[in-house]
């Protein structure tokens, strides 16, 4: 599996050197997961930082929209410099035209879905979308309990729609990736694993499953 380190989980007071070494390290994409204390309880960083990380790696940016609005700020977010942005079905009225503006301007677009939201609901749009974000936690918070359950909506997405990019985001460790490799997810997030580990190398061996 590719493998996501999500720099919430980093050190801010050495955000560049942590950017930078996720290169080095081997990762594949950089999940950066936005919040606005309103769709979530809790805070994060938005298009200004962004663009300020953009600017110190050529790994893939994979926005993380945990916003109540994110048709009206879709566009600062693929100017800051995103690759993949995904937003929660629950935030918009047409997800259909939030996908296509985004794919219009040539990012990947992804809908996310929440562990107690049934995998049915994210069904209408998967002919549309590039890839599907899999909460395996409730969103606002790094270093959470893995909820196994979430892996049932993994083998069923793998099992109807093989050409799917999977993505699963919340509480992965480098004992849980084995599970999520075997039912079908392509690419890993990780936050508190990855980063609070004294071998970062090794974790992110591990989490590859
Ligand atoms: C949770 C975020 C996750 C989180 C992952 O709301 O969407 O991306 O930062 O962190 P861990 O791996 O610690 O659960
Ligand atoms: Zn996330």
């Amino acid at each position: 599996m590719k493998v996501a380190p999500s720099i919430m989980a980093a050190d801010f007071s050495k955000l560049s050197e942590e950017i930078k070494s996720l290169t080095a390290l081997g990762a594949d994409i950089i999940h950066l997961d936005v919040m606005d204390a309103h769709f979530v309880p809790n805070l994060t960083f938005g298009p200004v930082v962004i663009e300020g990380i953009r600017k110190l790696t050529e790994l893939p940016l994979d926005a993380h929209l945990m916003i109540t609005d994110p048709d009206k700020y879709l566009e600062d977010y693929i100017n800051a410099g995103c690759d993949m942005i995904s937003f929660h079905l629950e935030t918009v009225q047409n997800p259909i035209d939030i996908i296509q503006r985004g794919q219009e301007m040539g990012v990947k677009m992804g809908i996310a879905i929440n562990p107690p939201t049934p995998v049915e609901k994210a069904i209408p749009y998967i002919e549309r979308i590039d890839y599907i974000l899999v909460m395996s936690v409730n969103p606002g918070f790094y270093g959470q309990k893995f909820i196994p359950e979430t892996l049932g909506k993994v083998e069923y997405l793998r099992k109807h729609y093989r050409e799917l990019t999977i993505e699963m985001d919340g509480g992965i460790n480098g004992e849980n990736a084995p599970l999520l490799k075997k039912a079908g997810v392509d690419i890993v997030v990780s936050g508190a694993y990855f980063f609070h580990s004294r071998d970062r190398k090794k974790a992110l061996t591990l989490l590859r499953g």
